[in-house]
């Protein structure tokens, strides 16, 4: 299939569009490189485009006839979301909006949505299933929350299928270890220890060891990237036949933020300066995922799920760029 990847610059639509190629699609990524990385796109066609710019996504979505869109130029920082609504609303709900828009005038009826584990905000029952209340307490998840709404009303008419893959904590690094994290700035606990074990910055600071959990620091769901993507590509073949797909995409087991410090800490034989420090605002005390939707489903299966293996390909990527993609 020919699929517009958008977004495909970025760390998980970098790894996505690697993967599609792999699988003898025709992957052509449209990103604006706000974030992303050109460096980062692998074996696809390449358009410098912003999601605002309809008249650009109609004319892409013709010249390579698309197929089937995957969607990953979001914003995705849960705190910058809470000083800039507005920007995050804009750029998640309304340009998502304008390109289902262009799909529906060009005919293209497939859509693999990244969602996320923030629309549930602060569940009351882990591990989290599906069907549970949506309750996003940040603009990043009500906005992504918003996106499923409206998939699920234009669903109904007829006009587009979609898959929503709400995501837990993606890490790794991808296609034999080459395609890693490198946001800026970064934000995400392995890739920031991560810096601390390679001594590119002084210490990892712990957000809040108060927390009801068994070693009182935050307890997260980490999936492999590889994994993560590869339930796209089980999804998107579902397309042909299902109208609306919604899957959590978790291993389902939960590290804390102290298992983690450690794991980098086994993996890298490295030691470094832990410090403690507040609680982040708006992070909930445990997300764990029941993904048994997607296994069931999909058929999908990780093959990545022990954190050590995980962090040991974050570890191999950052220590073969250690400036990251270098742009
Ligand atoms: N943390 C620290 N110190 C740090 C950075 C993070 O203690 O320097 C903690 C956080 O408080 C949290 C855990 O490590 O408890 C993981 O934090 P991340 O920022 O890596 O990830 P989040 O769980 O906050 O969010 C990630 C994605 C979101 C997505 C969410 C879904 O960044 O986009 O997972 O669960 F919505």
């Amino acid at each position: 299939m020919n699929i517009l990847v958008c977004g495909g610059a970025g760390y998980i639509g970098s790894n996505m569009t690697a993967m599609l190629a792999r699988h003898g699609h025709n992957p052509v990524v449209y990103d604006n490189l706000s974030k992303g990385h050109k460096s980062a796109i692998r074996n696809a066609q390449f358009v410098r485009g912003d999601l605002a710019d309809y008249d650009l996504l109609v004319e892409t979505i013709k010249k390579y006839s698309i197929d089937a869109v995957m969607h990953f130029a979001a914003f995705i920082e849960v705190g910058e979301s809470v000083a800039d609504p507005l920007g995050y609303y804009y750029n998640n709900f309304c340009n998502a909006r304008n390109l289902l828009q262009a799909m529906v005038d060009t005919g293209v009826n497939k859509f693999v949505f990244s969602s996320t584990a923030a629309v549930y905000g602060e569940p009351e029952t882990i591990p989290i299933t599906e069907d549970i209340a949506k309750q996003p307490i940040n603009p990043y998840g009500d906005s992504k929350r918003a996106v499923e709404l409206m998939l699920s009303f234009l669903s109904k008419t007829g006009k587009m299928n979609y898959a929503a893959l709400r995501y837990f904590n993606a890490c790794g690094a991808g296609e034999d270890g080459t395609l890693g994290e490198d946001h800026q700035p970064e934000s995400h606990l392995i890739p920031l220890i991560i810096q601390a074990a390679m001594g590119k910055r002084e210490d990892i600071k712990i957000f809040g060891n108060d927390y009801p959990t068994h070693d009182g620091t935050c307890i997260r769901d980490y999936i492999h990237i590889e994994d993560l993507c590869k339930a796209h590509l089980l999804a998107l073949d579902k397309l042909d036949d299902e109208a609306e797909l919604i899957f959590n995409l978790g291993n389902g087991k939960g590290y804390s933020v102290l298992e983690v410090i450690e794991t980098v800490k086994k993996v890298s034989g490295k030691d470094f300066t832990v410090i403690t420090g507040d609680r982040r605002p708006g992070d909930p005390p445990v997300l764990t995922a029941d993904a048994s939707r997607a296994r069931q489903q999909l058929g999908w299966t990780t093959d990545f799920p022990e954190l050590e293996i995980i962090v040991e390909s974050a570890w191999k990527f950052h220590n073969a760029n250690p400036d990251g993609y270098g742009d």
